[in-house]
């Protein structure tokens, strides 16, 4: 462990504030957080968290740092998100490996989260030659109308325990090509993955030229009481980009509505997979075997619901239980194993609460439901319910491995149950059939950010956006024209002509 921590530039004991590049602040009244790893319950090495003066410290050099920043141009921002890039290359495998060590996940989800981080980078390198802005026809002779995407400020972002480091890196990546400086806050269960990411970004910003480069990428990490509130309620940040629970995302966006400002928000899923009756079963299965047990049941796009045509409802089950036997859970560092501990022993509480409403509601389990103590503190066996229908304790989101089952019978039923839910997250249907796979994604079929075919709910890759509808939030984070959000629009009209005339024809002379 001692080895992989000083490759990743970690200490027993690390600032957990900082401006970039020689920029730690160790504030001596910042509280130590320890971090353990779950699997152990032991401590890996602790974080003297920022105090609201640090915080200060943080912001202003972020605001000083944008009204230089945004003048580079776009195509030399991404040469430092490319070098970026490169440098997360060089460290996947130890990067990779904290992830596993401080959150839980196996250790080919840590590395598979690196590699979003890159996938990131190279998009937003190409991206940062490709900021363009429509032009249009004017009404009047001789003038021009086009847009133009400015900078838009220092970006807020605040990040969960379950991608401690790849949700950062979609907000960061293009956000830096765009222009803006940013601050973020970590969970408070990963703050070791993010020193380490920051100290990789100060190296990469120590060699930017002329000069280095700080207060691009700034940290702060303390408890969301403090740090959080300040930034939710901080005018300096425009747009702040939370990922976390429905509650906390509620408040942080009617905080950052109050202001004004703009929020890209992450929040809860409820994830279904439709099974119909001539689905591919074996697809269907390594689908949702990797969608449920896949990060311990952690992944927001974790698969939690199967909606199940009632003729292959039998046959499917069997198949799942027979997978889930064959599940090794154990330390995730050790290779074999798919499924490793739960973040915290709140988290394996949780679970089994909820199991205790599922058998009150119905439920019947028909694999897992305990706890493994012998492993660690927070293992847990990956369960399967089955439901005789969509009760209340399926309609919320319980941050664990519980799938549940419910069979139907017409594809209007089933759509209707999917989208029964307040989340809409992402979605998917196993269907061998055209028209059944195109009502699913068409206007009356699910009403999720992401909707899938032949496809699972988790293990998005990053081209696309990120995000999704109801308590999801309405984010949307990543690929495609994700990257206006970080920017602002101006509407520009030029006159090249010799009068003024005024738009809709109006004449306006005595
Ligand atoms: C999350 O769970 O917060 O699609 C993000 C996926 C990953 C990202 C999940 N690429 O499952």
């Amino acid at each position: 462990m001692k080895s992989l921590l000083e490759k990743l530039s970690l200490t027993d004991v690390n600032p957990g504030a900082c401006t970039g590049p020689d920029g730690w602040i160790t504030d001596p009244a910042g509280a130590k957080l320890v971090s353990r790893n779950p699997a152990t319950g032991q401590p890996i090495a602790a974080v003297i968290q920022a105090t609201p003066a640090a915080y200060e410290r943080v912001v202003q050099r972020a605001v000083e740092r944008f009204q230089t920043w945004r003048t580079v141009p776009a195509p030399k921002r991404g040469q430092l998100v490319r070098d970026l890039g490169q440098a997360l290359r060089e460290l996947k495998e130890p990067l990779g490996e904290l992830v596993t060590l401080e959150m839980g996940k196996i250790k080919v989800e840590g590395w598979g989260e690196v590699q979003e981080m890159v996938d990131i980078c190279d998009f937003a390198v190409g991206l940062s030659r490709q900021l363009y802005g429509v032009t249009t026809h004017s009404e009047r002779p001789a003038h021009r109308m086009y847009e133009q995407w400015h900078p838009l400020g220092v970006i807020g972002i605040i990040t969960a325990f379950n991608f401690p480091t790849a949700v950062w890196s979609w907000n960061a990546a293009i956000a830096a090509v765009c222009g803006d400086t940013m601050v973020w806050k970590p969970s408070e269960r990963a703050p070791l993955c993010a020193v380490a990411v920051q100290h990789i970004t100060n190296r990469v910003c120590a060699e930017f030229q002329p000069g280095g480069l700080d207060g691009l990428f700034n940290l702060v990490i303390g408890p969301g009481a403090t740090v959080g509130e300040r930034m939710i309620n901080d005018p300096r940040l425009p747009l702040v980009s939370f990922t976390g629970s429905v509650s906390v995302g509620r408040r942080a966006a009617e905080a950052v509505a109050r202001r004004l400002g703009r929020a890209i928000l992450e929040l809860g899923g409820n994830n279904a997979i439709l099974v119909t009756e001539d689905a591919n079963l074996d697809l269907a299965v390594r689908a949702i075997v990797f969608g449920a047990v896949g990060t311990a049941g952690q992944r927001c796009t974790t698969t939690r619901r199967i909606i199940v045509h009632r003729s292959v409802a039998a046959d499917l089950t069997a198949r799942l239980v027979r997978a889930y036997r064959q599940v090794r859970i154990g330390d995730p560092m050790r290779d074999g194993v798919l499924m490793g501990p739960l973040v915290s022993e709140e988290a394996v509480a949780r679970m089994l609460a909820a199991l205790e409403t599922i058998r009150a509601e119905g439920g019947e389990v028909l694999i897992g439901g305990r706890r493994l103590p012998e492993l660690g503190p927070c293992f847990v066996e990956p369960t399967i319910v089955r439901m005789p229908r969509q009760t209340p304790i399926v309609c919320e989101e319980t941050f664990a491995p519980i799938l549940y089952l419910i069979e139907y019978e017409t594809l209007d039923q089933a759509i209707a149950m999917h989208s029964a839910v307040p989340q809409g997250l992402s979605s998917a249907i196993f269907t061998t059939r055209l028209d059944t796979a195109e009502r699913f994604l068409s206007a009356t079929g699910s009403d999720c950010g992401m909707a899938n075919v032949n496809v699972g709910t988790s293990g998005a890759e990053i081209g696309l956006g990120f995000g999704g509808e109801k308590d999801t939030g309405g984010g949307r984070e990543s690929g495609s024209d994700v990257w206006k959000a970080y920017m602002r629009r101006q509407s520009n009209v030029v006159n090249w002509s010799p009068d003024l005339p005024l738009a809709q024809g109006i004449e306006f002379s005595g």
